[in-house]
């Protein structure tokens, strides 16, 4: 019996120290995975920080927390995200979600009207999309994607 007690709280301890360890690496994690799923992007985004625009899509090393619109090597914005820029759209994890999810509807939304869009891709996969950001995140500001 004692045996067993002492078996009991041996597994709770280590329940609850692979529980910390998990949490602490939460972010790491998903920045990881993130990259995984960022591969849906490359096809028309750059990643790299000295990676210039492409003509399929701007490059996203420093888009997370960056005004819409942001990149001046990039001369294809549509009138859907000039117009964001003008409206002072900030990518943010909640603007980033919505627009990666549907970016006709939220180009529609901050501009108040329907307007022409550019990014042909919507990632429908919600626990995608939050890798996704939790990627942009990392990346953002550092010399390399990795
Ligand atoms: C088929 C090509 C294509 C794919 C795939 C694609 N994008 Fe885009 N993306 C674009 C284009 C083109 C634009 C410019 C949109 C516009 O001007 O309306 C854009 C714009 C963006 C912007 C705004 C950047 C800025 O400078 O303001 C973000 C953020 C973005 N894409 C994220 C993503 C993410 C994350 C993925 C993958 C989940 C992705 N895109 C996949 C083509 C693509």
């Amino acid at each position: 019996m004692a045996r067993r007690l002492l078996l009991i709280a041996f597994t709770a301890v280590a329940v609850v120290a692979a529980a910390n360890a998990s949490a602490n690496c939460t972010l790491a994690a998903d920045a990881v995975t993130g990259k995984a799923a960022s591969s849906q992007c490359s096809a028309c985004h750059g990643f790299d920080a000295d990676e210039p625009s492409r003509l399929t899509g701007p490059n996203l090393h420093d888009t997370y927390g960056s005004p819409a619109g942001g990149r001046s090597d990039f001369g294809r914005y549509s009138e859907g995200v000039i117009g964001a820029r003008a409206s002072n759209v900030i990518w943010t994890d909640d603007a980033l979600f919505e627009y990666i999810g549907n970016p006709k509807a939220f180009l529609n939304k901050v501009n108040a009207r329907e307007v022409k869009h550019s990014m042909l891709f919507q990632m429908n996969d919600e626990q995608k999309r939050r890798e996704v950001i939790a990627f942009l995140k990392a990346v953002k500001g550092r010399p390399e994607r990795d």
